[in-house]
């Protein structure tokens, strides 16, 4: 039999086997990560994070991503084994994200990820970084099921999706320019602030006020769609405005001011949807969700329209193996084929694809 056919049997054998041992690995952006999960038990949870080779350069350096990936990902898979407890001959799949992401950074974890499921005859699942993203949640939150509203809030996406089943969804909104992270990394940036700019923009917010007006986009319309480039074009026209009359402004309040904006249009837009589709549950992905006042914000609006909130540790919402794993899980569960030894990599992939 070949590589395939073994693979599709042993991934068939999996789907009502009691506990599946999936070994993960993650490398789109700026982390070389591994998870060992047992069925959605986390029993390592591996990364290697390179934002400190990156900061030098304000942003992620694809060429420099791909090569420090390379001479990660080895030890990073060791080191997720070796703390799982567990050994190669008892893992039951390969996972690995297929995209989005950077293309030479997404080829190193896929070509390490072939070679590892090849020669262990092992099934191969390829999975989409978004899903893995939103799949973390159930690893965190035990009870949760679909359907229910999603915002998917990252560096590249920032979305509402229904989520109908465990590996199915719609998009029903998505930003028509800039990703949401995109804009918090781009405003620090214009605030003299380091890569990535999301944490930082936090931190700066707690001694701001919310003073300074931002645009509302698609004011009044019936849409779910986002708009973050005009947001961000106000705070770079309000800091350059400034600057050429020589006058100092308060970087605290125009951070608060854009974090209180960004973190509104992300909850109106979810709160709608869970009330327009009837839903009960909105659950938050991403990176931008590791956002305490987008996680407060949220609650509060939440609880008022008596909807759950659902929002993964803050450690979980940036990007880790441990929701490619879950993803995997949800897949496996769900009776998925194995992925064949010619995968490749898809830098564009569509989170619904
Ligand atoms: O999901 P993620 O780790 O990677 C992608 O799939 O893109 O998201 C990274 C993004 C970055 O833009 C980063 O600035 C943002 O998430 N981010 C935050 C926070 N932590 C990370 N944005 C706002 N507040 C944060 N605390
Ligand atoms: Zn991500």
């Amino acid at each position: 039999m070949n590589y395939k056919a073994i693979a599709d049997k042993k991934v068939g054998e999996l789907k009502d086997k009691e506990h599946i041992s999936i070994l993960a690995i993650e490398s789109s952006c700026d982390e070389t990560a591994a998870a060992v999960l047992d069925n959605r038990e986390i029993l390592s949870n591996v990364i290697a994070s390179q934002i400190d080779i990156h900061k030098r350069y304000g942003g992620v350096v694809p060429e420099i991503a791909s090569r420090n990936h390379s001479l990660a990902i080895s030890n990073v898979v060791k080191e997720a084994l070796l703390r799982s407890g567990k050994s190669f001959e008892d893992i039951d799949a390969i996972a690995v994200t297929q995209g989005a992401g950077l293309l030479g950074a997404l080829l190193v974890g896929v070509s390490y990820a072939k070679a590892l499921a090849y020669s262990l005859s092992l099934p191969l699942i390829a999975v989409n970084h978004i899903k893995g993203h939103i799949a973390v949640n159930y690893v965190a939150c035990s009870d949760l099921k679909p359907p229910y509203i999603c915002l998917i809030a990252s560096g590249g996406h920032t979305a509402i999706a229904r989520v109908k089943s465990y590996t199915d969804m719609e998009i029903i909104g998505e930003t028509q320019d800039d990703a949401c992270g995109e804009a918090f990394d781009k405003v620090a940036r214009a605030l003299g602030m380091s890569y990535p700019g999301g944490p930082e923009i936090e931190k700066l917010a707690k001694d701001g006020q919310p003073i300074i007006e931002m645009p509302i986009p698609f004011k009044n319309q019936d849409t779910f769609n986002f708009s973050y480039s005009g947001i961000k074009t106000a705070v770079i026209n309000y800091i350059h405005n400034k600057e050429q009359k020589g006058e100092p402004y308060n970087k605290a309040d125009v951070a608060c001011s854009f974090q209180q904006r960004a973190v509104e249009l992300m909850v109106n837009n979810a709160v709608r949807a869970a009330k327009k589709y009837r839903l009960d549950t909105i659950v938050i992905a991403g990176g931008v969700g590791a956002n305490a006042t987008l996680r407060e914000y949220m609650q509060r609006e939440c609880d008022k329209a008596d909807i759950r909130a659902v929002y993964p540790p803050v450690g979980l919402c940036t990007d880790n193996a441990v929701m490619i794993a879950s993803m995997a899980y949800n897949m496996i569960r769900s009776g998925t084929e194995s992925s064949d030894i010619d995968l490749d990599a898809d830098a564009n992939i569509q989170p619904t694809d």
